[in-house]
Order: C-alpha cells, then sequence, then structure tokens
C-alpha cells in the first residue's frame, strides 16, 4: 500500500479555483461531444492490440480515476451504463467539490446503480480497492497531475488493482518536439495562474516508455485537441 504525499497537489483538496473555474472547459457541450467521442474512439483502438473489451463481463467493474467534474461523471456512467447496467462503478477523486458534486448527481439520477464516490488520492487506491478486481481504468488529463516519481507509483497501483485481462483508456497531453514543448509550457503556466494547480510536462516519449516500462502494452493515436493523444492500454507484464 502506497501513503506517498505529493505536496504540489494538496492544494487540489479544498477550496482550489479549479473545480469552479475549469467547469467552463469540462462541463460545456463540446467537452461532453468530445469525451463520448474519446471514449468510443478508445475503445476501439484495442483491436490494435487484438484485444476485444468486454463489457457484458460478470462482475465488470471500472474505475474513473480523477473524474474533475459531475459532467464527466454523467458521460462515463452514460457509457458504462448503456453497455451494462450490472456493472459496478467507483469514481474518484482528490478534491472534496469534485466528490460532493458527483455524489450529488448519482444520489438524484442514477440511485439504482452500483455506484462508489470516493475522495482519495489516487496512490492510494489499493488501500480500498482490492487486488486484480478493476476491468476497467478511464481518465481524462490526469497523468500531468504527477511528478514522474509520481507517475511511476500510480501506474504501479494501477497495475495491482487491475484484473489480469483488464484495461485502461486515457487521454493525455504527450508533447512531440519544439511545438509541443512550447505548449507544454503554456498549458503548465495556465494551470498555475488560472487554476492554481501544479501540472507537469511528460513527452510522448516519456509516457510511451513509463507504460512499458510498467508492463503495459498499449496503443496510441492523436486526438483533435493539439498534444492530446489517446492511449488504449492492457496489462501484459505488470503483476
Ligand atoms: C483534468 S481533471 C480530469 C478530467 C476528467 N477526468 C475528464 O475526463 O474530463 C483532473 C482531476 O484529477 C484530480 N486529481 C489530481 N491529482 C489527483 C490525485 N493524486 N488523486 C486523485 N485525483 C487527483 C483533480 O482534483 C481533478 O479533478
Amino acid at each position: 500500500m502506497y501513503k506517498f504525499k505529493i505536496p504540489p497537489t494538496e492544494d487540489l483538496i479544498n477550496q482550489n479555483p479549479y473545480y469552479r473555474r475549469f467547469k467552463i472547459v469540462i462541463g460545456s457541450p463540446l467537452w461532453k461531444f468530445y469525451l463520448g467521442w474519446a471514449y468510443k474512439k478508445c475503445v476501439e483502438d484495442f483491436i490494435k492490440l487484438n484485444f476485444i473489451p468486454d463489457f457484458n463481463k460478470k462482475d465488470f467493474t471500472c474505475l474513473l480515476c480523477g473524474v474533475g467534474n459531475e459532467v464527466t461523471a454523467d458521460e462515463f456512467i452514460k457509457f458504462v451504463i448503456t453497455r451494462n447496467q450490472q456493472a459496478k462503478i467507483k469514481i474518484i477523486d482528490l478534491a472534496n467539490e469534485q466528490t460532493n458534486a458527483v455524489s450529488k448527481l448519482v444520489e438524484g439520477k442514477y440511485s439504482s446503480f452500483d455506484i462508489g464516490i470516493k475522495q482519495i488520492n489516487a496512490l492510494d487506491l489499493s488501500s480500498f480497492i482490492p487486488k486484480n478486481s478493476i476491468t476497467w481504468i478511464e481518465t481524462d488529463g490526469f497523468l500531468e497531475f504527477f511528478s514522474k516519481k509520481a507517475l511511476n507509483k500510480l501506474l504501479d497501483v494501477w497495475g495491482i488493482i487491475l484484473k489480469k485481462d483488464g484495461f485502461i483508456t486515457l487521454r493525455e497531453p504527450a508533447s512531440i518536439g519544439k511545438v509541443g514543448r512550447l505548449i507544454d509550457f503554456f498549458r503548465i503556466w495556465i494551470a498555475k495562474k488560472w487554476l492554481g494547480v501544479t501540472i507537469y510536462n511528460h513527452t510522448k516519449l516519456d509516457l510511451d516508455k513509463t507504460f512499458r516500462e510498467h508492463g503495459f502494452s498499449f496503443t496510441s493515436a492523436p486526438t483533435f485537441i493539439p498534444t492530446f493523444t489517446r492511449y488504449s492500454l492492457i496489462k501484459t507484464g505488470a503483476e
């Protein structure tokens, strides 16, 4: 079990402008459209790995890791329950405004489904999620909250909680070349000044290497957001 502190994101836990301000982006109809597109494309991409994700599996359990806000939760829940009404859905975030908003959504709209929401640091996930129990982990713009060291810990934790035939989908800034580095620079600066959060730069090469080192096979492709790359991963070598 990891008890790994990440001081730069501690300021996310309470009363951070992130939730209120970033809602303009991730609460917009365009973002909902993007997410619907991204989930579908990432799932389709598994064919390139000769892998077919089975949403109808008994005990299908999924984790939305770092929910961001209730609009993302709503899109994710809809995507899952249209494929499997019995799915167990877990939604987590480090920050209380995010988890409170999602709890309200679920109480009002999805109370008959098996959905658990928890405010927790993703690095501590194995303290409440059993080993080899998650079928699908999904997230978007999440790895950038982790330094290189913390990202290694996170991938260890994901490897532990994911089932042997489990899968991961994510989209992440993964820069290539000088233009990518310039976009990274502005992204990190805007996140600090406007949203009050510290985020980190991971190049495409860094991310690919780190996923491989943690025993994941993956396929990647661009999205229509500059530098944002979609990844679909399966656990091949991880424990
Ligand atoms: C960019 S948002 C995610 C957006 C959302 N996943 C989507 O698909 O639209 C990132 C979220 O990760 C959360 N977060 C950052 N570090 C975290 C950590 N260590 N553990 C859990 N959540 C974290 C932040 O509070 C924020 O709500």
